[in-house]
């Protein structure tokens, strides 16, 4: 019997194994309820007393060096069980990452530069009513911007209306603030437009209202000059032209000196080499007491810009329309434009 066991010993110990039904195999050959092992325990027993401890010590080794050979298949089976080769540590695919917008760029840019001498953002509803987009802001019943062409009224029982400017968030901050007041309210707006390269249903403005005593024409040039000197460069040439709004006086419009080097420059600047980025003046008194904003005590300064305008001149896009499209062979290549 202990050659035997022997033999066993050192055929298992000469075995390999390669596949899973293999290591089956051998667990049922040698360890199974029916296997070798099993079997000498029962042979065992009738073995002479005096050869019970040797033989019984060599078959305790006999499953014990089996065991272990089936522990290291198993071991073996993990190791070498093929997975997909998943490295998680490599970077994400990053080429299909989304971008920010031109226009919300341009946006954030602007602000940052208000933001930097103290204004802050007040938006109001796109929704709007008479009272906010026109009567307070001093339009007359009878001016042209309430147009049917201009404004899209979505309801007259109450009126509702899609605000056609930002102008209306100064009045709601108003009602509910007191000087000192610098805020700056960027939004979508609508108008009765035909759509074109230079023209949209939708676009894009941002609102600023500056209020304190003794504020002068002079604090808002200045202010217009720190603007666009950080927007467009210190070297930047702008002039203020006379213009009116209902609801400031005196009020300006500025324009930005783009040149006349290239046929686009002509194109877009009519020939002039100038170009309207703003609107803006001193706020009207009658609008301040709409408000309830003391005239007598407070003045103050508005204006009001086109994202898209400032956008296409950033970055020379010749149609308006390109920044609703949502193609991405357009807006792919702002991705990496930093302003
Ligand atoms: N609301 C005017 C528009 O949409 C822009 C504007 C002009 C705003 C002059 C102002 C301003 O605050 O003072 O055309």
């Amino acid at each position: 019997m202990k050659d035997k066991i022997n033999k066993y010993i050192n055929d298992i110990n000469n075995i390999i194994i390669s596949d899973n039904s293999e290591i089956q195999n051998f667990q049922n050959i040698y360890l199974g309820k029916k296997g070798v092992i099993s079997n000498l325990f029962i042979e065992f027993k009738n073995i002479p007393n005096n050869e019970k401890k040797e033989i019984g010590q060599l078959l305790n080794k006999l499953k014990t060096t089996a065991t272990h050979k089936l522990n290291s298949f198993t071991v073996k089976k993990t190791k070498t069980t093929k997975s997909p080769t998943l490295d998680f540590t490599m970077p994400s695919n990053y080429e299909k990452a989304g971008s920010t917008h031109p226009l919300t760029k341009v946006q954030n840019k602007i602000i940052n530069i208000f933001e930097k001498v103290g204004f802050s953002i007040s938006t109001g509803p796109e929704i709007e009513d008479d009272w906010h987009n026109f009567s307070a802001l001093n339009m007359a019943k009878d001016h042209p911007a309430r147009d049917m062409q201009d404004t899209f009224f979505i309801s007259l029982q109450p009126e509702r209306l899609l605000r056609t400017h930002t102008s209306s968030v100064q009045i709601r901050y108003m009602e509910k603030n007191t000087p000192p007041i610098r805020i700056i309210s960027p939004g979508r707006v609508y108008r009765k437009e035909d759509i074109s390269a230079r023209a949209h249903c939708i676009f894009h403005q941002i609102e600023g209202l500056y209020i304190d005593q003794n504020v002068s024409f002079a604090d808002l040039k200045k202010m217009i000059m720190y603007f666009v000197q950080s927007l467009f460069g210190q070297e930047v040439k702008i002039r203020f032209r006379p213009s009116f709004f209902p609801f400031t006086e005196p009020s300006a419009e500025v324009d930005i000196y783009w040149g006349l080097k290239t046929e686009t420059d002509y194109r877009i600047t009519k020939g002039t080499g100038w170009l309207e980025i703003l609107g803006c003046g001193m706020i009207d008194p009658n609008v301040l007491d709409n408000v309830n904003i003391d005239s007598n005590k407070f003045s103050g300064f508005a204006f009001g810009l086109g994202i898209e305008r400032i956008t296409m001149l950033l970055y020379q896009v010749d149609d308006l329309r390109l920044f609703f499209e949502n193609d991405l062979r357009f807006l792919k290549q702002f991705k990496k434009l930093v302003i």
